[in-house]
């Protein structure tokens, strides 16, 4: 099974991709997280691309479109995979059309998760992550259960995006609605867009997730 979780910045993508790839044996595809490692990395693509993920804007088109083609190549032993924060223009998501016709591969189902712009800016103004795996928490949604330890690697150190200032998210929302709102359409024209209520919580968005793929 092959999905997008397809929404503005802090509308839980990230979160519900990490437990459907627990849950159902997909694998998650996280452009971001990609480009967070290459960062990490040191490499000339990572300092390439620093200056424009902190400002809040997108990253060039071909530069996202290489790293996801290379990812799905190099898929092995997963069921299937989720895309989250990816494609995020209609170029990309033309691009992805491309590459699963060449492998053989469809779309399962592309679902939009819906959030108030007040809730995004909360979520995204209270994110911190785990500094080993990357875990992602919530100042108050989503706390560690052991208070500053990690859930899943045990670690003790926990990091705030540089993005996440209040300034890069402003420019991040416009972006999502002048450059990535305009893929809805797309897929909905296709018949493949689904729309969960991404306003509710962790587990109950989880749980209308998982309708819709029973369903797909
Ligand atoms: P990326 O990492 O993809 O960031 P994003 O799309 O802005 O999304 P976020 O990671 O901020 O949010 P999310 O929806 O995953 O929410 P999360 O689950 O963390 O991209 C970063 C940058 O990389 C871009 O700005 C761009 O520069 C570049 N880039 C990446 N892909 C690109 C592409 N395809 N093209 C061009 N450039 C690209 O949740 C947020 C918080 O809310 C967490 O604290 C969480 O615990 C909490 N939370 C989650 N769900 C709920 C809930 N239901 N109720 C309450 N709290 C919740």
């Amino acid at each position: 099974m092959n999905i997008i979780l397809l929404g503005p910045p802090g509308a839980g993508k990230g979160t519900q991709a990490k437990r459907l790839e627990e849950k159902l044996g997909l694998a998650q595809l996280s452009t971001g997280d990609m480009l967070r490692a290459e960062r990490k990395s040191g490499s000339a693509l990572g300092r390439k691309v620093q200056a424009v993920m902190d400002a809040g804007q997108l990253v060039s088109d071909d530069i996202i479109i290489e790293l996801i083609a290379q990812r799905i190549d190099g898929l092995t032993g997963a069921k299937g995979f989720i895309l989250d924060g990816f494609p995020r223009t209609v170029p990309q998501a033309e691009a992805l059309d491309r590459m699963l016709a060449e492998k053989g591969l469809k779309l399962d189902a592309v679902i939009e998760m819906t959030v108030d712009e007040a809730a995004l800016i909360e979520r995204i103004a209270g994110r911190f992550s785990c500094a080993g795996c990357g875990a992602s928490y919530h100042d108050s949604f989503n706390r560690p259960k052991r208070e500053g330890v990690c859930d899943v690697c045990g670690g003790k150190e926990f990091v705030r995006r540089a993005d996440d200032r209040p300034e890069a998210v402003k420019i991040r929302l416009e972006a999502y609605r002048q450059q990535t709102a305009p893929i809805l359409p797309y897929y909905r024209a296709k018949g493949v867009l689904r729309t969960v209520d991404g306003m509710a919580d962790i587990d109950e968005v989880g749980r209308q997730i998982e309708a819709i793929l029973g369903r797909a």
